[in-house]
């Protein structure tokens, strides 16, 4: 007697904001490499996020892009079904897309720019969330799935003299993830955070401080800082089933800060 052919298991589907270059890109390369089919996001850097998307296709993911600015809170509504429609069941959300707002001190920080941080930071995330937890949570109909939020050090540091808003907003999204993942375990749904110290991307450049990354380096235990796909590793690993028993947690991958 002859075992049936397995049937090949179905691939995940997993919607990463923010992933036309950095931490995101490295996540979206590395899920590729994983066994993802993605969804993409950008803002405005459509050539970037073609970039992405074929290095991506080259590992065999199939890929979608989806422009949009995470200020505008419908258009963050719309992702979630626009993503089902275009690649099918959504099985795993990662929060990346974030803003830091101008390195500067407390009193020099515009509150408009407070604004915007926490709309990028902590709105979009929370309208992204909601659809794609009503999409998956099994109470509903779903089939489960998995979340990831980026955080960051800044969250329990405070960044003072750095950016005290910015790390607010952090810590207003680790409680995003301790909240919904209780809220949410018994439906299926598993949501983590990873939360990277400094790394080599463009958010520094764009904060009014290219070389913070070395300017930081001496402050940090391993005397550098991290690598964008140092960060995608825990974020592949909180989105595989080798992390099914684990909700509600957050990996620092913070080069020992
Ligand atoms: N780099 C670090 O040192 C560090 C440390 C701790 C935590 N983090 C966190 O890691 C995440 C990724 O950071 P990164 O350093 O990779 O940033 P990055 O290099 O500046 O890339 C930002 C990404 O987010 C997108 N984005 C920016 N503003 C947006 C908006 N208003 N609406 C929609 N998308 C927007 C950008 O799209 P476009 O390319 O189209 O502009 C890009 O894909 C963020 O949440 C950040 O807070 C970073």
């Amino acid at each position: 007697m002859t075992d049936a052919p397995a049937t090949p298991a179905a691939r995940p589907i997993t919607l990463i904001t923010g992933a036309s270059r950095g931490i995101g890109r490295a996540i979206a390369e590395r899920l590729a490499a994983d066994g993802h089919d993605l969804a993409l996001t950008y803002r405005e850097r459509r050539d970037a996020a073609e970039e992405v998307a074929d290095a991506c296709r080259a590992l065999g993911a199939r890929v979608e892009l989806f422009e949009v600015d995470f200020a505008d809170l419908e258009a963050a509504d719309r992702l979630v079904p626009e993503v089902v429609a275009a690649l099918g069941a959504m099985t795993g959300l990662v929060n990346n897309a974030g803003i830091t707002g101008r390195i500067g001190g407390f009193l020099d920080a515009p509150i408009e720019e407070s604004e915007l941080v926490f709309r990028i930071n902590v709105l979009a995330p929370i309208v992204v969330t909601r659809a794609a937890i009503a999409h998956m949570s099994t109470d509903l109909g779903g089939s489960g799935g998995a979340i990831v939020n980026i955080s960051s050090g800044a969250a329990t540091n405070g960044s003072p003299h750095t950016y005290v808003p910015y790390a607010m907003s952090k810590a207003a999204l680790n409680i995003l993830t301790l909240g919904t993942a209780r809220e949410f375990a018994a439906a299926g749904v598993r949501v983590n955070t990873v939360s990277p110290g400094t790394t080599y991307t463009e958010i520094h450049a764009a904060a009014g401080r290219p070389n913070a990354p070395e300017e930081r380096a001496p402050r940090i235990p391993m005397q550098r800082a991290g690598h964008p796909h140092e960060i995608a590793g825990a974020v592949a690993y909180l989105l595989s089933d080798d992390a099914s028993y684990t909700t509600g947690t957050d990996i620092r991958v913070a080069g020992g800060n």
